[in-house]
């Protein structure tokens, strides 16, 4: 396993180059698999978790050439894509999985999808259900990865997820391209909207208000040029630290600021961080602004309800901020974090307890009371990167050395974290 050793730092200064959005990689590859003819993304990231995005729509028999910057994917139509000669490996990421199965859903020929025993620990009834409303025959075992996803001819449904969650929405808007009537799901609040954007840019006609999207079938998706903002989630660590350090200033360009995904930037500045944005712009439907943050004096917040879908990713780092604010921070309504990469409501509370942190777990969030000096510690990622990646903010503000062990999970959606991290530091 990797280890990295990360010192306190007094600030941190400079520009941030981010990644691509992991979540709107992943669209952009699959939509452009299945429209007619060759499609180009640029931006797009490369996390570990894209390339299992990528792997997959290859072995469904998708040209794609080129990486990194430009890259040019050879649609195939909604009909074009091929059994795989093996089963697909969605690797660690959920996204991979929950989306690829709203299209293999729909396809004449029998899939088996499967990912690592993270990914395998996952609740999938979430989008067996609902696929299997339209007509899909899926096995699982215990309702879990691997799937054998038995498609077929399929039928609209009306659906009520009982999960705000972007990835059941998305699978069911993919298969719902190919299913008879008109396909809506409804959800208790809004997750990120990227899917019914990107639909758009491919040529489709989607509804979509508060809590609810739906499309009909569609004959097929017109090929696409997508540019892919840096992301937010990966934005949000340096974000985090600047405000922490005493005499920090970050700044990124180009960060996808989409409403449904903004809830960290606003949580923080109602907390008091010193943030603001500029060069406001939208590209392949997707606002994105410059974003610049500086050292702050942060006090407690709340958050629940309609909230924590739009910060979910972030809630980590979200903990690890609240423990330099002043007062007690309380997170209810995410108890969608313990069927995450990990659960993350005992990785966060566990680690922050380690670095000294007043802090304690609640059945679907958690109390941090603040400001604590954080102290050093040995911190066990849990395979998980964003935990992982907060905790390499919680070291810099510790009074001593940290150690971080296995680091390597990192790459599922940030390669290079720690290379752009060590750049911007100031002793
Ligand atoms: C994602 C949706 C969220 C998020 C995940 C990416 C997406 O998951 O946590 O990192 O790209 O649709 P849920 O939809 O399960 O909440």
């Amino acid at each position: 396993m990797a280890e990295m050793t990360i010192r306190p730092a007094r600030s941190l200064q400079g520009a941030v180059v981010l990644p691509g959005d992991k979540s709107i990689s992943h669209r952009a590859l699959m939509l452009s698999a299945i429209s007619d003819g060759g499609s180009t993304i640029s931006g797009l990231s490369a996390a570990r978790d894209v390339a299992s995005t990528r792997g997959c729509i290859e072995a469904l028999g998708v040209g794609i050439e080129g990486d990194r910057d430009r890259i040019r994917i050879s649609g195939v139509g909604l009909h074009g894509l091929r059994p795989p000669a093996a089963p697909l490996d969605a690797g660690n990421s959920g996204t991979t999985l929950r989306l690829m199965a709203g299209l293999l859903a729909a396809q004449p020929f029998e899939t088996v999808i499967d990912g690592d025993s993270s990914l395998r620990r996952r609740p999938m009834r979430r989008i067996i259900e609902p696929l299997e409303a339209m007509g899909a025959r899926i096995e699982g075992v215990n309702l879990r990865a691997p799937l054998t996803i038995h498609g077929g001819p399929l039928h609209a449904v009306d659906y009520a997820s009982p999960v705000a969650s972007a990835q059941v929405k998305s699978c069911i808007l993919l298969a719902g391209l190919y299913a008879r009537g008109v396909t809506r799901v409804t959800e208790p609040h809004s997750s990120r909207d990227h899917t019914e954007r990107m639909l758009a840019e491919f040529g489709v006609r989607v509804q979509s208000r508060t809590g609810m999207a739906g499309l009909g079938r569609v004959n097929r998706l017109e090929a696409a040029d997508i540019d892919v903002p840096g992301d937010l989630s990966a934005a949000a660590f340096f974000i985090a630290a600047a405000c922490m350090l005493p005499g920090s200033s970050i700044e990124m360009d180009n960060v996808g600021v989409n409403a449904t995904r903004t809830g960290f930037i606003e949580t923080l500045s109602s907390m008091g961080a010193c943030l603001s944005q500029d060069r406001a712009t939208v590209r392949s439907n997707e606002p994105r602004a410059r974003l610049t943050a500086l050292s702050s004096s942060l006090r407690a917040v709340q958050i629940s309800g309609s909230m924590i879908p739009r910060i979910i990713d972030e809630i980590p780092v979200l903990a690890v901020a609240a423990s330099q604010a002043d007062g007690a921070t309380v997170i209810r309504d995410a108890a969608e974090l313990r069927v995450k990469e990990s659960d993350r409501i005992a990785t966060v509370c566990a680690n922050l307890k380690k670095m000294g942190a007043k802090i304690r777990e609640t059945r679907d969030g958690m109390v941090i009371r603040g400001p604590v000096r954080l102290q050093g510690a040995e911190i066990d990622c849990h395979g998980d990167h964003r935990i992982a990646m907060a905790f390499a903010v919680a070291a810099l503000a510790a009074s001593s050395e940290t150690r971080l062990v296995g680091t390597e999970c990192v790459d599922i959606s940030f390669p290079g974290f720690f290379q752009i991290l060590e750049s911007l530091r100031r002793d």
